[in-house]
C-alpha cells in the first residue's frame, strides 16, 4: 500500500521538533479527518534557513510533513511556493489516493508561510489556518 520511502519516513521523520527562534509560526488543519500541522520556519534572505514542525496525524501525515520539510529546507520562498500536494506525493514515490489529500497538509502550511513572510517580514509572525 505504502511506498517504501513513505514507510521510511513515517519511522524516521526529518526536521521534527520545535524551534525557539522562529519568524514565521504557522498552523493547519484538516477539518475532515482532525488532523494538524504546526510549522516553525526561520526565513532570511528569501530562503529557509530552518524548518521544523509538529504533527497530530495519520501515517501519511508524518511521512508527506517529514519530506516536504526536506524539499523545502535551504530552498528560495519560490522554490517552496512550487511545492504542490502533487510534488510531495511524486517525491514519496506516490501515495494511494485515498490519502492523496494529506500531502496538503505542509503545502497549505508552506504556502501560508510564504505568503504571511513577505506581507509582513517582522520576526515572531505567525498565523492560524484552517484548510
Ligand atoms: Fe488526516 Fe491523513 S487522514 S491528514
Amino acid at each position: 500500500m505504502y511506498s517504501d520511502i513513505v514507510m521510511d519516513h513515517f519511522k524516521n521523520p526529518r526536521n521534527i521538533g520545535m524551534m525557539k527562534d522562529a519568524n514565521i509560526v504557522v498552523k493547519v488543519g484538516d477539518p475532515d479527518c482532525g488532523d494538524a500541522l504546526l510549522v516553525f520556519f526561520k526565513i532570511a534572505d528569501d530562503r529557509v534557513q530552518d524548518i521544523k514542525y509538529k504533527i497530530y496525524g495519520c501515517g501519511a501525515a508524518i511521512a508527506t510533513s517529514s519530506i516536504a520539510s526536506e524539499m523545502a529546507k535551504g530552498k528560495t520562498l519560490d522554490e517552496v511556493l512550487k511545492i504542490t500536494e502533487h510534488s510531495i506525493a511524486a517525491a514519496l514515490n506516490g501515495l494511494p489516493d485515498e490519502k492523496m489529500h494529506c500531502s496538503n497538509l505542509a503545502a497549505a502550511a508552506f504556502h501560508a508561510a510564504v505568503n504571511e513572510y513577505r506581507k509582513t517580514p517582522a520576526p515572531g509572525k505567525s498565523e492560524e489556518l484552517t484548510s
